[in-house]
């Protein structure tokens, strides 16, 4: 059914099944914090943080807000795009290395909320290239018709794990997340081609080291200096691979798909910093046009940074009906990927839900809420009746 080969994945345009974008939706926290609001307590300026990265603003979670939060209210919107029940969704998956909790994953706290009771979910970790990793992951289960629909998320706290004493890291990142909905159809087109790769041997470029360290059981930090939890970055080494692997893999990613770099429509790339995306257009000989970038308002929102960099390019309406697209994530792992989407269901600037599957999402919202607490004083009660009975 589908042709494999060193160089890449998956050939969707010989499978009967193609797997389309049908929904997206993104959500931010409530307040942004600029360069200038950041150099009030970080020895940085505005000049400094934009000449170097383009970045001049970014959004940082409040008290009520988290990962999980914002991925619920990207999830809510891309269901509303899509026009489809909660119940309709067959898996959840959240790309993120903010996780809500180790378990359960905030995939599980979004199913929940959204009471998509007929969904798989699960975390998936592999830093800012997580969300095109999931959304190859969900293509190549609708394409092998091991399930119909999914909904692939990027969600991101970035400012709860960073260190905010290192200036040259804790000035990149903001929060947030994007989400897209992804269907079978018979339509040829959707995604098309996806590229994997890993090089672990960098993986201490970039990191975060958590429970299952192997200094976690000490008080110090760790003997190469990095903080439990805390970001670490060697930025200079990051940004020379990050040049490196954006135009190599979205070239894959292109061959695998049966078309010419020429050929692509727009590049959605992982928001990490101008420069960088500058450098790759160039790599690349692709008009730094036809590169989105929103960088400037929200920073590097990690595995986030993609889908709110799609769901920005459609309400520009920067994508037409069967335009190519080429995502390309690429951070901590070292981690890398591309896509290529040939946009097809529908037609971005015709969507429109019925009134009627928007009550009924409303009501399976409420009833979620209903069932998670009913079943929780549920088991309170049994437990107290038996702890009484003993
Ligand atoms: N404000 C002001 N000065 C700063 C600063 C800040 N926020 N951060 C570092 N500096 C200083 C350094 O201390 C250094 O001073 P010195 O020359 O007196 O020692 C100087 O600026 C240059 O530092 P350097 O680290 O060489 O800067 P750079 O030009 O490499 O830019 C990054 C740093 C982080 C912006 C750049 O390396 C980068 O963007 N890397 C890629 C990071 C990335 O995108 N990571 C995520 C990938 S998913």
């Amino acid at each position: 059914m589908e042709t494999s080969d060193k160089s890449g994945i998956a050939n969707a345009d010989l499978t009967a099944r193609h797997a389309h974008v049908i929904g997206w939706g993104k959500a931010v926290p409530e307040t942004a914090m600029s360069n200038d609001d950041l150099s009030a307590f970080v020895d940085t300026s505005d000049d400094w943080i934009y000449a170097r990265t383009g970045i001049k603003q970014r959004f940082i979670a409040n008290e009520g807000e988290s990962t999980a939060t914002l991925a619920y209210l990207a999830a809510q919107q891309a269901l509303e795009v899509a026009d489809i029940l909660p119940t309709d969704l067959d898996l959840i998956v959240v790309a993120t290395s903010t996780a809500e909790n180790i378990f359960p994953s905030t995939a599980s706290l979004v199913q929940d909320w959204l009471n998509a009771h007929e969904a798989g979910a699960f975390d998936l970790s592999a830093a800012c290239s997580g969300f095109v990793y999931a959304m190859n992951m969900a293509a190549d289960s609708i394409r092998a018709g091991s399930i119909d629909s999914a909904l692939v998320i990027g969600a991101e706290t970035m400012s709860r794990i960073l260190d905010w004493q290192d200036r040259s890291t804790c000035i990149l990142f903001g929060d947030g997340a994007g989400a897209v909905v992804l269907q079978a159809n018979e339509t040829p087109g959707g995604v098309l081609s996806g590229v994997l790769r890993s090089d672990g041997a960098g993986g201490d470029l970039l990191a975060i080291p958590s429970v299952g360290s192997i200094d976690a059981n000490q008080s110090r930090a760790g003997a190469n200096g990095y903080k439990l939890y805390k970001m670490y970055m060697a930025g200079g080494e990051v940004f020379k691979f990050a040049t490196r692997v954006v135009s190599e893999s979205v070239e894959q990613a292109c061959k695998l798909a049966g078309i010419k770099v020429e050929d692509i429509n727009l590049v959605i790339p992982h928001q990490a910093n101008l420069r960088i995306l500058q450098a790759a257009a160039r790599k690349l000989g692709i008009d730094s046009d036809k590169f989105m970038s929103n960088v400037e308002r929200y920073g590097n929102t990690s595995a986030a940074s993609i889908p709110i960099a799609l769901c920005e390019a459609i309400e520009e309406r920067r994508i037409q009906n069967k335009d190519h697209i080429a995502l390309v994530g690429f951070g901590g792992g070292l981690t890398w990927a591309s896509m290529v989407i040939r946009w097809g269901i529908p037609k971005p600037s015709e969507q429109q839900g019925s009134l009627l599957n928007r009550q009924r999402r409303h009501v399976q919202y409420r009833i979620a809420k209903w069932r998670s607490r009913s079943r929780r004083w549920r088991r309170r009660v049994n437990s107290r009746v038996r702890d009484l009975q003993s």
